[in-house]
């Protein structure tokens, strides 16, 4: 039987979604490569396959619900009908909960949550009619704990993808279709390069494992989380944190 799939995965530009898409890749998966960044997403598509079959760029705002349903029936149509979804793309603003204005507020939500919603309910229909799908959310310690360097709006968000992990997962698991969440916490990308030197040494001296995490880590347990072999693990969270977060 052929187990490659088409998967989608969101905000693949950089950081962990390029991991994701890279790894889902390596394992044979045809993957549709979905950014705000062009650019980005185009130039990883390439580093991935430079002939565009197996590996692809489309341009989405996944604040946008018009968009989200031209997009995700291009792909469908244009590279084959996606079986996995990678809920990634977030803004990630620190800020003080004091200082935060509504538009900051509303877009945080918008991007972090209202998108994965949004693709979820457009590509998630397929997965069910055909019997099998994968969902994967990119939560945050942040959603679970609030946030160590991250916003209210940042962590709000991600306690939201959390609990609609869960709605999605009970709407569809009688189809063969799981969803989960993955809750990473300080794993090195382009969001951590930004911070100050001190702060990332302070981060680093407080996760018990001693350092950041990798985003080819937190790839391979949302690759896993893809497989073909974990169908009666859904509506789960699993963290990813270097254990600064034991439950
Ligand atoms: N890096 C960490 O320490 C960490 C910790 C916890 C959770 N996470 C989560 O993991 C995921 C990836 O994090 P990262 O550090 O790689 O982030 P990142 O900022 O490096 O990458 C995010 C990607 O999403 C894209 N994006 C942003 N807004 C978008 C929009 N409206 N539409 C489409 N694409 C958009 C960006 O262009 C970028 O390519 C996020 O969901 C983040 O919240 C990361």
């Amino acid at each position: 039987m052929d187990t490659r799939r088409t998967a989608v995965v969101t905000g693949a530009g950089r950081g962990i979604g390029a991991a994701v898409a890279a790894r889902l890749h390596g394992l044979g998966h045809r993957v549709a490569l979905l950014d705000l960044d062009a650019d980005s997403a185009a130039a990883r598509a390439r580093e991935l396959d430079g002939s565009g079959a197996t590996a692809a760029a489309f341009t989405l705002d996944v604040r946008d619900p018009e968009a989200v349903r031209t997009v995700a029936a291009r792909v469908s149509r244009e590279f084959g009908v996606p079986e996995i979804l990678v809920n990634n793309a977030a803004r990630t603003r620190s800020r003080s909960v004091w200082d935060i204005d509504v538009a900051e507020w509303d877009d945080v939500l918008a991007t972090n949550l209202r998108g994965g919603f949004l693709l979820t309910r457009e590509l998630a229909p397929a997965m069910r009619d055909r019997g099998w799908g994968r969902v994967v959310n990119l939560a945050s310690l942040a959603g679970q704990q609030g946030g160590l360097v991250a916003g209210a709006h940042y962590a709000s968000s991600k306690a939201g993808v959390l609990v609609l992990t869960k709605v999605f997962a009970k709407e569809l698991a009688a189809s063969g279709v799981t969803v989960n969440a993955v809750a990473p916490a300080a794993t090195r990308t382009p969001v951590t390069d930004e911070l100050p030197a001190e702060q990332l040494a302070a981060a680093e001296a407080a996760i018990p494992v001693g350092r950041l995490g990798r985003a080819e880590e937190v790839a391979d347990l949302v690759a896993y989380l893809c497989g073909e072999n974990t169908g009666y693990i859904t509506g789960a969270t699993f963290d990813i944190n270097g254990g600064l977060f034991m439950r």
